[in-house]
C-alpha cells in the first residue's frame, strides 16, 4: 500500500468524509433504517442492488460483488491511487496535508507523476500558444478547412507543434523542468547521431488526451501533409498515460453519458460529434479495444452504440471488439454509416438530425452480426442457406434471453424456409456444445464443493473482525483468545494485523478504516459479507461463539495435519489437548 501519510492523518481524513454524503454526491440513495440502496455506479442495472451501510461505513453491490470504504469509493469512481484518493477526501472534509512528510519512495513517486502532469500541460499549453501565433497559421487553416471553429479548438485544447528540431525543449527548459524528466516523459527525444535532445512531435496539429479528471496524460499529433508517411503520431505509453486505460474525450463525455454513449474510431470523428452536440462521443486511442475499456464503459453507461469507420476495416474492428464488450452488462448496439467513410465526414455532409436518427436506430449487435454474415451468403443456394443457418445458430445462442432468442429463430424461419424447431435444435447443440468445453461446468460444480467450507470459515474470521470493532470490551476479548494465525486468508490477515495493532483505549478500531489500508480485490468479498451482516444484540456472545469454532477448526486442521503426517506422537499429543 503506498500511503506516506502518519495512520492518524488517515484515519482522521477518512473519518471526516461520511461514505453515505460521498456516494450520494454520485448515486441517488434511499434510505430505509440505518441502510441506504441505490443504482450501482459501477455496473449498470435497472433495479437498486448498491447497498451502502452508514453504520459500518461499507458499501457493496449484489450485483457486481464492488465493495469498500470510502477511499475504495473515490479510487473507483475517480480511478485514482491510494494516496490521491486520500488527497481528494482530505480536500473535500478541509482537511490540510503536510508536504513533505512522506516515506521517501512512494513521495517521490507521487510528487514525479505530478512534475509529469505539469510538463504536459505546459507542453499543451505551448503547442496551443504556437497554433495562435504567426507560426501557427497553416496549422490554423488547415483547421479551418476541416470545419473546426475557433470554440471547438479551445475546449480541445487543440495545438500545433513548430517545425523546429526543439522549440518545445526549449520552453520546457525555461520552464525549469529537468532534462531527465523531459526524456523519460517521451515528449523529447535523444537524436543516437549527435546526443542532442529533439522534440518529438513536429509541425503537426496537436491534440491533447486527456485523462477522466481532465489532466493532458498523453497527445496524438496528426500531419497536414497528404503524402506524409504516418497519419499520426502518438505518444507512447509512460507512467502517467495507459492506452489501454485511456479513453479519448471520457473527461467531457462522463458529464452526459449515463443513458448512452458513441464509441467512435478517431480523435477527430469525437471532435466533430461534440461539436454537433453529440457529447456523449468517446474513442480508443487507434490501438486494439481492451477489456479495460470495456470496464470503463460499463461503469459509465447502459448502452454503447458503436460507431466505427465504415470500411472493411472499421468494421473488422467492431467484430473484434463486440466479443470483448459482450463480458460486461452493457447493450451493445452498432451502426454502419452509410454513403461516409466515417462519423466526422457524414456529420458534415448529412447534419446532426441525419446522424441522430441512425444512432436511435442502431442494430443491436447480434442483428448486427447476422447482417454481416448474411452478405456471404447466397440465401437461394441450398447449400449456402444450410451454411448460413447454421451459423446464425450459433450467433443466436449468445442470446440469454429466450424472449428474444425466439424473435430471432422466427424471423430466420421465415426468411430461409427451415422450420423453427430445426433451428432451435442447433442453437440448442451449440448451447451444450460450449457449456460442456473442456468440461468447464463440471469442474466450477467441484471447485464450489471444495471451496464451500473455506467460505464458511471466511464469514466467520470476517464476522470477528468487524465485531472486534463494534466494542473495545470485544476487541480485547478476542485479542487475548486468539492471534494472527487464525486467519489463514492473506487480504483478511492484512486486515486482521491492522485491528489487533490497535493501541487499546477506550475506543474500538475502526473498520471502515482498516479496509481502506488493502488494495486487494478480495476486499470486496469482505465488505459484502460485512456490510450485509445481521446487528447482533450481544457483541461478546457472538465473538466468544466464533472464537471457539474457529479454535475448533484450528484443531481439526491439525489433527488432520498430524495424522496426513503420520506421527502417532504428535497425534497423541493433539487429541490429548483437544479433551482440555
Ligand atoms: N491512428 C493512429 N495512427 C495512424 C492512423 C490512425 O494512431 N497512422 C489512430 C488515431 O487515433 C485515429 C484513429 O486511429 O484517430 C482512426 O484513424 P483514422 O480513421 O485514419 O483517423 P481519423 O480520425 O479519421 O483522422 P482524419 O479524419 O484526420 O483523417
Ligand atoms: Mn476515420
Amino acid at each position: 500500500m503506498a500511503a506516506y501519510y502518519p495512520d492518524e492523518l488517515i484515519n482522521e481524513v477518512i473519518s471526516a468524509n461520511n461514505l453515505v454524503d460521498v456516494v450520494g454526491s454520485y448515486v441517488k440513495l434511499k434510505r430505509s433504517g440505518n441502510r441506504y440502496m441505490g443504482l450501482c455506479p459501477f455496473h449498470s442495472e435497472k433495479t437498486p442492488s448498491f447497498h451502502v451501510s452508514a453504520d459500518k461505513q461499507l458499501y457493496h453491490c449484489f450485483g457486481c460483488g464492488e465493495g469498500g470504504s470510502v477511499v475504495q469509493f473515490v479510487m473507483k469512481m475517480e480511478n485514482l491511487d491510494f494516496v490521491e484518493a486520500i488527497k481528494q477526501l482530505a480536500a473535500r472534509a478541509n482537511i490540510n496535508l503536510p508536504e513533505g512528510n512522506e516515506k521517501a519512495s512512494d513521495g517521490e513517486y507521487f510528487r514525479k507523476k505530478q512534475k509529469m502532469l505539469e510538463m504536459y500541460v505546459t507542453a499543451a499549453r505551448f503547442y496551443h500558444s504556437c497554433l495562435m501565433a504567426e507560426g501557427g497559421k497553416t496549422a490554423l487553416a488547415y483547421l479551418a478547412a476541416r470545419q473546426i471553429d475557433r470554440g471547438t479548438i479551445t475546449h480541445f485544447g487543440m495545438g500545433y507543434s513548430p517545425n523546429e528540431y526543439d522549440a518545445l525543449y526549449n520552453h520546457l527548459k525555461e520552464k525549469g523542468f529537468d532534462e531527465g524528466l523531459m526524456l523519460e516523459s517521451g515528449l523529447i527525444r535523444k537524436s543516437e547521431k549527435n546526443g542532442k535532445p529533439y522534440d518529438f512531435f513536429r509541425d503537426r496539429v496537436m491534440i491533447p488526451i486527456f485523462d477522466i479528471r481532465g489532466n493532458v496524460i498523453a497527445f496524438g499529433g496528426r500531419t497536414m501533409v497528404k503524402s506524409d508517411g504516418r497519419k499520426y503520431m502518438n505518444s507512447s505509453d509512460s507512467m502517467i498515460f495507459n492506452k489501454s486505460k485511456t479513453l479519448y474525450a471520457l473527461n467531457f463525455a462522463k458529464k452526459n453519458c449515463s443513458e448512452r454513449i458513441i464509441l467512435v474510431e478517431g480523435y477527430m470523428d469525437v471532435i466533430s460529434l461534440h461539436k454537433y452536440g453529440f457529447t456523449n462521443a468517446v474513442a480508443g486511442l487507434g490501438t486494439a479495444f481492451t477489456p479495460e475499456h470495456a470496464k470503463i464503459l460499463s461503469r459509465y453507461t447502459k448502452e454503447l452504440v458503436i460507431c466505427y469507420d465504415s470500411d472493411e476495416a472499421g468494421q473488422a474492428a467492431v467484430m473484434r471488439a463486440l466479443p470483448i464488450l459482450s463480458a460486461t452488462d452493457l447493450k451493445l448496439k452498432v451502426m454502419v454509416i452509410p454513403d461516409a467513410k466515417d462519423a466526422d465526414e457524414y456529420l458534415k455532409l448529412k447534419g446532426a438530425a441525419k446522424f441522430k436518427a441512425l444512432v436511435d436506430g442502431a442494430k443491436n449487435h447480434i442483428l448486427y452480426k447476422i447482417d454481416r454474415l448474411k452478405q456471404q451468403y447466397d440465401i437461394d443456394d441450398t447449400e449456402q442457406k444450410i451454411e448460413f443457418v447454421t451459423k446464425a445458430a450459433e450467433i443466436f445462442a449468445e442470446v440469454k434471453n429466450e424472449i428474444e432468442r425466439e424473435a430471432y429463430v422466427k424471423e430466420t424461419s421465415l426468411e430461409t424456409g427451415i422450420s423453427e424447431e430445426a433451428i432451435q435444435t442447433e442453437i440448442n447443440r451449440c448451447i451444450y456444445k460450449t457449456e460442456t468445453a473442456g468440461n468447464k461446468n463440471f469442474s466450477t460444480y467441484k471447485k464450489s464443493a471444495e471451496s464451500r467450507q473455506s467460505e464458511a470459515d471466511f464469514r466467520a474470521q470476517a464476522a470477528l473482525l468487524s465485531l472486534m470493532c463494534s466494542d473495545i470490551t470485544v476487541w480485547r476479548y478476542v485479542r487475548s483468545e486468539t492471534d494472527l494465525s487464525f486467519f489463514d486468508d492473506s487480504p483478511l490477515k492484512v486486515i486482521a494485523s491492522d485491528i489487533y495493532s490497535h493501541s487499546a483505549d477506550e475506543r474500538p478500531p475502526d473498520f471502515s478504516v482498516a479496509v481502506s489500508k488493502t488494495e486487494d480485490p478480495a476486499v470486496n468479498r469482505l465488505c459484502g459479507v460485512v456490510a450485509t451482516q445481521q446487528e447482533v444484540e450481544n457483541p461478546l456472545k457472538a465473538a466468544e461463539q466464533i472464537v471457539e469454532k474457529l479454535k475448533d477448526e484450528k484443531r481439526k486442521k491439525l489433527i488432520a495435519e498430524a495424522a496426513a503426517e503420520g506421527d502417532p506422537k504428535k497425534l497423541a499429543e493433539m487429541i490429548k489437548n483437544l479433551k482440555k
